[in-house]
């Protein structure tokens, strides 16, 4: 396989980087080590279909990224665009809301097994951001429980201590736990009695840059009694993991239900929108808040959110999804074994992490590897989990597997160390 050149995602880099602060930012960005190596990442695409992206330079790209999980049926999916389409011609931001709100909030209740109600936003930030101001309002308490290493969006008051612009008096009522850690939790609620609205966490930890880790098995339905026996508001922040694990929301797979559930990414299938749902018990709060924004009830993604719903419950969109990630994760595991590397793959396998292990644990090589692979038409990141969506073929993994063993190959050759 030859390795792709990107003289246009370069050229148009720089033509960016006149009048776009950094060029790119936050991880499409060449800084802060997002696209490592540097050089092996397209930085501007210029058409997708399906599972594929195609850059500027005409490259084409299986793309396990899927938009960084929005993309679950497949780029420009015909069932959802035509209904995202057939909105637009009656209207889409408009001073008066479409009924196709209605339709979108009865889909999410019927498809949640949390949802008694749905709020929409735009961005998994603004429900997220939601959720905690609801579960505060409710309780009227003001410290919310967080992982140490959740991602919740960028807002204020979810940035990590020490980030330019944020003020502690912004994050002072943050309380860090490590994921699956229930003692640490239940310490927490008793050193602060009566002081916990919420616990804000992922359903489990999609941490960059490491493995991932899926909770104990009695972990969330203890954190649930926890949460009912001191009357604190349990969020689950389903954004990025929303619809991959179950249709019915990650709470459910893990058999609890939550109070509050937050989702964007994939509710639209790349059609921007995120939603709050939750139980009814939380309503009355929400309806308190005053929070909106001007295109929150935009008519087309709500309709493209009803097509996606309604078509990933018909074709058991989960499912494929998760049978494509156990091939793809067995796949890869075989070409690791087959050349004597460690390959570690956590996480679920519709949401995947898979790590290239080194005695002296530098990443590099892992890196180096994964950047070749991008050369070649395998779209991964170095250091964030991967998704998997309804499009992909056998004949996309097939590729997959020839690309990583190809590159893993020149990968051993330069780091020997890496061989068991
Ligand atoms: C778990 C989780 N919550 C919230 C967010 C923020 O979503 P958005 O980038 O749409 O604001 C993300 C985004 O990656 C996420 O993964």
């Amino acid at each position: 396989m030859e390795a792709y050149r990107y003289d246009k995602s370069f050229e148009l880099y720089d033509r960016a980087n006149e009048v776009v602060p950094c060029g790119l930012y936050g991880h499409l960005g060449v800084g802060r080590a997002r696209l490592n190596p540097m050089g092996c990442y397209p930085l501007f695409s210029d058409h997708a279909e399906g599972t594929y992206i195609w850059d500027v330079d005409g490259n084409r790209f299986i793309d396990y990224a899927c938009a960084y999980g929005p993309n679950a049926l497949g780029y420009q999916d015909p069932d959802v665009d035509a209904a995202a389409l057939r909105q637009r011609e009656k209207g889409n931001c408009t001073t008066v809301v479409s009924p196709v709100m209605i339709e979108c909030a009865e889909k999410l209740v019927e498809t949640l097994n949390c949802a008694d109600w749905a709020f929409f936003a735009k961005n998994g930030g603004d429900v997220t951001t939601l959720a905690v101001m609801t579960a505060r309002h409710a309780t009227g308490r003001k410290k919310i429980i967080m992982m140490e290493h959740g991602y919740h969006g960028v807002y204020q008051w979810c940035q990590k201590p020490g980030t330019p612009g944020v003020l502690d008096e912004e994050i002072c009522n943050n309380l860090y736990v490590p994921f699956n850690d229930f003692d640490a939790i239940e310490k927490m609620v008793k050193d602060h009695p009566g002081e916990i609205a919420g616990i804000l966490s992922m359903p489990y930890d999609h941490i960059s840059h490491y493995d991932n880790v899926l909770p104990k098995e009695d972990y969330w339905p203890k954190v649930r009694k926890l949460c009912d026996d001191h009357g604190i508001v349990l969020i689950i922040d389903d954004v990025r993991a929303g619809f991959r694990m179950d249709l019915a929301g990650s709470d459910h797979y893990f058999g609890i239900k939550a109070d509050l559930l937050t989702l964007g990414k994939a509710i639209a299938n790349g059609w921007n929108m995120a939603a709050l749902v939750g139980r009814k018990e939380m309503r009355d709060a929400v309806e308190d808040m005053n929070y909106t924004g001007s295109y929150w009830l935009s008519a087309v993604p709500l309709a493209a959110s009803v097509a996606t719903l309604t078509k990933m419950k018909e074709i058991d969109a989960t499912g494929i999804m998760r049978k494509t990630g156990e091939k793809l994760i067995s796949g890869l595991k075989q070409v690791a074994d087959a050349n004597k590397v460690n390959l570690s793959t956590t996480g679920l396998p519709s949401l995947f992490k898979i790590i290239l292990k080194d005695p002296d644990e530098s990443m590099i090589p892992h890196q180096e590897w994964i950047g070749e692979m991008v050369r070649r038409g395998v779209y991964i990141s170095h250091f964030h989990n991967m998704f998997t969506n309804t499009a992909m073929t056998d004949q996309d993994l097939q590729y997959t597997f020839d690309n990583a063993d190809e590159t893993l190959k020149m990968i051993i050759k330069k780091y020997p160390q890496i061989l068991l």
